[in-house]
């Protein structure tokens, strides 16, 4: 199973993908966990190149697709052949909403490239973890603020409503509200995973029968 965690900056990916990790280590589920950009060796200098070097809107598409095409072949695939659980913390969802919308590159357009990076491999559960902009701000450290402050409020808002009609037609994307509190947030993740883990293994099952 492949599972990618989405949001704006500062939603709390970092801290839910922490618990979720540990419940999957408390029930011995073999994981392996990403992030993006980054995760092998080229999309780790990939990323130290997104992070300080200014660059355009195109480029910068790019080496995220770049970075992301790199971990598919590398981790995600032998991963999930393997039967392991992928944890992304981010994927390709971010690209359209970042790319597409934040920098308004068009999230068709960047949808089509993610199926190329991707080689159409994409996670069976997206949690986007949502969170309006001004509450964001209120959480936030200053170094995350700063960041939320050079791209602008604006910015923010549309990669926000972006993953909001993302979630409308892709039926991976389960909704959480962000503003509840992390443990109410983390039992909804982990009820969600364990319901789908039991399809899963159902599915598997019943097809082992009629073999
Ligand atoms: P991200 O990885 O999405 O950038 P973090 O998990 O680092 O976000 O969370 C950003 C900040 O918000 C941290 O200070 C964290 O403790 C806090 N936080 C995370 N989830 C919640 C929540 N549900 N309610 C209030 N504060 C939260
Ligand atoms: P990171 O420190 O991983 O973000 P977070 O604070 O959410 O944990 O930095 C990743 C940044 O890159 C974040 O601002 C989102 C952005 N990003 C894109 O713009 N496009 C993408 O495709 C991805 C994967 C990330």
């Amino acid at each position: 199973m492949f599972v990618s965690f989405e949001g704006i900056d500062g939603c709390g990916k970092s801290t839910q993908i922490e618990l979720f990790t540990k419940h999957l280590k408390a029930n011995n589920i073999d994981f392996v966990k990403v992030r993006e950009p980054g995760g092998t060796q080229l999309g780790e200098k990939i990323r130290n190149i997104l992070i300080n070097e200014h660059m355009c809107s195109r480029s910068e598409l790019l080496l995220f697709l770049a970075s992301r095409a790199q971990l598919v072949e590398e981790v995600i695939k032998p991963a999930l052949k393997e039967g392991k659980v992928v944890v992304a913390d981010r994927f390709a969802h971010s690209s359209v909403a970042y790319q597409g919308c934040g920098r308004q590159l068009g999230s068709e357009f960047v949808k089509l490239l993610n199926d190329f990076a991707t080689d159409q491999t994409y996670p069976d559960i997206v949690f986007f973890i949502d969170v309006p902009v001004d509450i964001v701000l209120e959480r936030l450290s200053s170094e995350h603020k700063d960041r939320i402050e050079k791209e602008g409020k604006e910015f923010f808002e549309k990669v926000r409503n972006c993953y909001i009609d993302l979630s409308r037609t892709d039926k991976s994307f389960i909704v959480i509200d962000g503003t509840k509190t992390i443990e109410d947030i983390n039992m909804i993740i982990i009820d969600t995973f364990e319901k789908y883990l039991n399809d899963f293994r159902n599915l598997r099952s019943s097809s082992y029968t009629s073999l």
